[in-house]
């Protein structure tokens, strides 16, 4: 008999078990997050005696007569002060991490009221968080203290208009653990799923016998592709993607699914899987992308092993190349990165008494969900809702279907509550990862350093399915020339299928790579000319009515020029500066019907936000809030905003493209401008259950379209960072200057840059997914990311003189604020020690991983 004393408590169980499990599982205590089961990242923190320790690593005979304490055992004081704090600081996104913050932070300021910055630092060492960089989370705890000390008490606004840093609405609920994820929900009679996959990334699949598996006592399904009543192939432009590989199959990827299980328990379920018996041919596989495209190489599907081309012509290049001044190429080679979300994968299927199905998950799209799970399971769309969950990061790597279709079929087929929660080490596996790129890369310029022309050639490794990787190699075509007047552009790239994991959306989609190459070389180039590196940019800076090298023409919003400026002293001054520049498109742009849309209902005195648009951690709810309070002059407190669900919210498509606060912003605003009409004839009282529908499509011409100057994209970011190194070459500072349009939320603006820059940080110096003949061989605390003890001070300028009334002005921040750090890194390194990098992440640095 185990005994355990929790949050003030007694709890008692018969069997030895781990901790984690028991809390979650058991006691239903989810305020503790399973984010890796390995001790690596935090989110399982409890407090065992007073001491800040990872459930995970321990058993109930560990702590058989201690005392343990969740967030939910925290005093009610205690808890107010955590909820105003984060909020305060503007430190919650995703929120997966806080409640595990929360009690490091507890652990630290009980023993220490006062504590110097640098023990917050210490004390959030073993917290990964891959939001915010940390530093709106050390400035929490640096608050806290302040607060139990009585020396503070911050207030929430009672105004939440356009340019107010808001407290975000979602705090509370992700600091006390009381919003749910997909993985903390319980249902009575609820069955888990599990998932064999294949051993081989290239293997013929010859048999499968679940027989053995089927029989297990506990064990209520096991499915294989047999079983898929509709679509067995998914996909979101191409569908290549089988959901169960069947016999007589080639797999072609290790993350491959041959056979699920749904069972009583995740333990039993997990030891039917080994039950499954597999006869396989191992074959080669195909893990280059030079061998995929020379002809001895097997097709990895069936029209060959090329996904797509993208190919971009302006002027004459190869002509302007050779009458240029100056010119310099390169090849470039960056790796697959994991997205290291802190939420692996979850979700929970219900089965409707109409025949249909519900299903909950952290989604980045519930439509696009939708759409695939109906399809698989074939059923009519309107027999499958799906309902958004919190999601616990995913820049990307949520887009594809990863479990919701799995625990819909088991769900199916038991006709029980399933929920499919895949472990951390499945979760590397099975999501696709950044594309690895090697980018030829010339850039010429004439003698006074002005660009003459860009000649680029792109190959990126898409892994065994297309996923988006078509989308992501024309994100990096039409960026890789930076954003600058490039008068000669001659760009083409090929997306080609591998038997290394898929590759697909990941924060930047495609222009991380394209920037690391453009960037390099531009400072390359200054070098020949004669001028610095900041010049050679202000240079050829795109403003206001050039042309890009796509031919579309910049916008009057066009601030880049502007962020240079707010850089050019610091950089100068610095010894040993580093400096990169980035445009990024906001919207999926290139002709693609793109669409937010908002429908706000009148409900009991107060109005509801309805929207499908998910918050992957940027906080969309806030902003929505305070572009209706901003249009209709409403108070926060008289507005709420729905979950995402296809049977109540309307389609506001994927949060991907860092478009939602523009695309649905607006949406909202249009909405509003109707509610604010009606308002001028009636209160709110007389309005109760009208409904406004507020919609904007974006109208966007096709890549290489016939116009002289196509709109591609309706609007673009920029940002220049700068990185300054200490003598003994570690990272001392970060600047960070975006034109952001206009901040809608400055802080929670602030806080997408901060952690924008951690995760550029770990892909220039540190972040290696490494494939051993197509089988990732990390574990998540070998990933390289950075902890709070790694990060550098970081500084964030915001440019904001977007006029516009569209979206209040705002443009896409989410993806821009990664994408320049690793060239400006390069930049600093190369002025540090005169090397020349080539190829993320960067060789011969303090950071470098033995
Ligand atoms: S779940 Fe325990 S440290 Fe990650
Ligand atoms: S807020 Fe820390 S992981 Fe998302």
């Amino acid at each position: 008999m185990f005994t355990i004393d929790l949050n003030g408590k007694t709890y008692r169980a018969e069997e030895d078990m781990n901790l984690l499990h028991f809390l979650r599982d058991e006691l239903h205590i989810t305020s503790l997050k399973n984010g890796c089961s390995e001790g690596a990242c935090g989110a399982c923190s409890v407090l065992v005696d007073d001491k800040a320790t990872r459930a995970c690593l321990l058993t109930l005979a560990r702590v058989s007569g201690r005392k343990i304490m969740t967030v939910e055992g925290l005093p009610e004081r205690e808890k107010e002060v955590y909820v105003r704090a984060f909020a305060e600081a503007g430190a919650v996104q995703c929120g997966f991490c806080i409640p595990g913050m929360t009690i490091s932070a507890k652990a630290l300021l009980d023993k220490k009221p006062d504590p110097e910055p640098r023990e917050i630092k210490e004390a959030i060492r073993g917290n990964l968080c891959r939001c915010t960089g940390y530093v709106k989370i050390e400035q929490t705890i640096l608050l806290a203290a302040k607060m139990l000390r009585g020396e503070a008490q911050p207030k929430p606004s009672t105004e939440a208009g356009i340019g107010m840093s808001f407290w975000r609405i979602d705090t509370a609920g992700k600091v006390l653990g009381t919003g749910q994820y997909a993985d903390d929900m319980h249902m009575e009679g609820m069955l888990y799923g599990a998932v064999l996959r294949t051993k081989y990334p290239r293997a013929l699949v010859k048999r499968i016998d679940i027989s053995a598996a089927r029989s297990q006592p506990g064990v209520e399904a096991v499915m294989t592709a047999d079983d898929v009543p509709g679509e067995r192939y998914s996909g979101f432009i191409t569908r290549d993607w089988p959901v169960l590989v069947a016999a007589g199959e080639e797999t072609r990827y290790v993350g491959h699914a041959l056979a699920l299980v749904a069972a009583r328990s995740r333990r039993i379920a997990r030891e039917a899987l080994g039950l499954v018996k597999v006869d396989y041919e191992e074959l080669d596989p195909v893990t280059t992308t030079a061998f995929a495209l020379s002809p001895d190489a097997p097709s990895i599907h069936s029209k060959g092993n090329v996904l797509s081309t993208t190919q971009i012509n302006r002027g004459n290049a190869v002509e302007a190349v050779t009458k240029s001044a100056y010119v310099v190429t390169n090849r470039y080679v960056t790796p697959h990165t994991e997205h290291a979300f802190m939420e692996p994968e979850s979700s929970l299927a219900v089965p409707q008494g109409d025949g249909g199905i519900a299903v909950h998950a952290g989604s980045q799209s519930v439509y696009e969900d939708r759409r695939g799970i109906a399809s698989i399971l074939g059923l009519p769309l309107e027999k499958v809702r799906v309902v958004g969950k919190l999601v616990g990061g995913a820049f990307g790597g949520k887009e594809d279907l990863s479990v919701q279709h799995h625990a819909a079929l088991l769900a199916m087929g038991t006709r029980k509550p399933v929920k499919l929660t895949l472990t951390r080490q499945e979760s590397l596996l099975v999501h696709p990862k950044r594309h690895p790129m090697e980018i030829e890369m010339t850039t010429a310029c004439d003698d006074q350093g002005k660009l003459t022309a860009v000649i680029s050639r792109i190959i990126a490794d898409t892994g065994a399915y297309a996923s988006l990787g078509g989308p992501v190699l024309q994100r990096a075509c039409t960026h890789v020339a930076g954003p600058y007047r490039v008068p000669n552009a001659d760009i083409k790239g090929w997306a080609v299928y591998t038997n290394n994991p898929p590759a697909g959306a990941f924060r930047g989609f495609g222009v991380p790579q394209a920037c690391f190459a453009c960037e390099t070389n531009m400072d390359l180039l200054a070098e020949k000319v004669g001028i610095s590196p900041w010049e050679i940019r202000y240079r050829n800076a795109l403003e206001p009515g050039k042309t890009m090298a796509t031919g579309q023409i910049a916008g009057d919003d066009t601030a880049f020029k502007e962020t240079l400026l707010a850089v050019r002293d610091i950089y100068q001054a610095s010894h040993f500066s580093g400096i990169a520049s980035s445009i990024k498109n906001t919207g999926l742009g290139v002709g693609v019907p793109d669409t937010g849309r908002v429908k706000i209902v009148v409900r009991n005195r107060k109005v509801l936000i309805l929207t499908s648009a998910a918050c992957v951690g940027q906080g969309l709810a806030t902003i929505l809030t305070q572009v209706i309070s901003e249009t209709t002059g409403l108070a926060p407190e008289q507005i709420e905003v729905g979950d995402p669900d296809t049977s109540l919210t309307p389609d506001a498509g994927t949060t991907t493209a860092s478009r939602q606060t523009l695309f649905t912003g607006e949406a909202a605003r249009q909405a509003a401008l109707l509610l604010a009409e009606d308002m001028k004839h009636a209160p709110l009282a007389q309005l109760e259950e009208e409904e406004y529908l507020g919609e904007y499509t974006a109208q966007t011409d096709p890549l290489n379209s016939t116009k002289p100057n196509p709109v591609n994209h309706t609007a673009y970011s920029y940002a220049t960072h700068v990185v300054l190194l200490d003598d003994q070459g570690r990272v001392k500072k970060i600047v960070a200057v975006h034109d952001v349009g206009r901040a809608i939320n400055p802080k929670a603006v602030e806080g997408q840059i901060e952690g924008g820059v951690a995760m550029g940080l770990g892909y220039a110096l540190r972040e290696k997914f490494p494939l051993e003949k197509g089988v990732p061989t990390a574990r998540f605390g070998a990933l390289g990311l950075f902890r709070s003890t790694d990060m550098p001070e970081v500084e964030v300028i915001l440019i904001g003189k977007n006029t516009s009334s569209l979206g209040y002005g705002a443009k896409g921040v989410g993806e821009i604020a990664s994408i320049p750090t690793a060239p400006a890194m390069n930049s600093a390194y190369h002025r540090y020690d005169g090397k020349v990098r080539l190829s993320l992440p960067l060789a011969d640095t303090p950071y470098e991983k033995a």
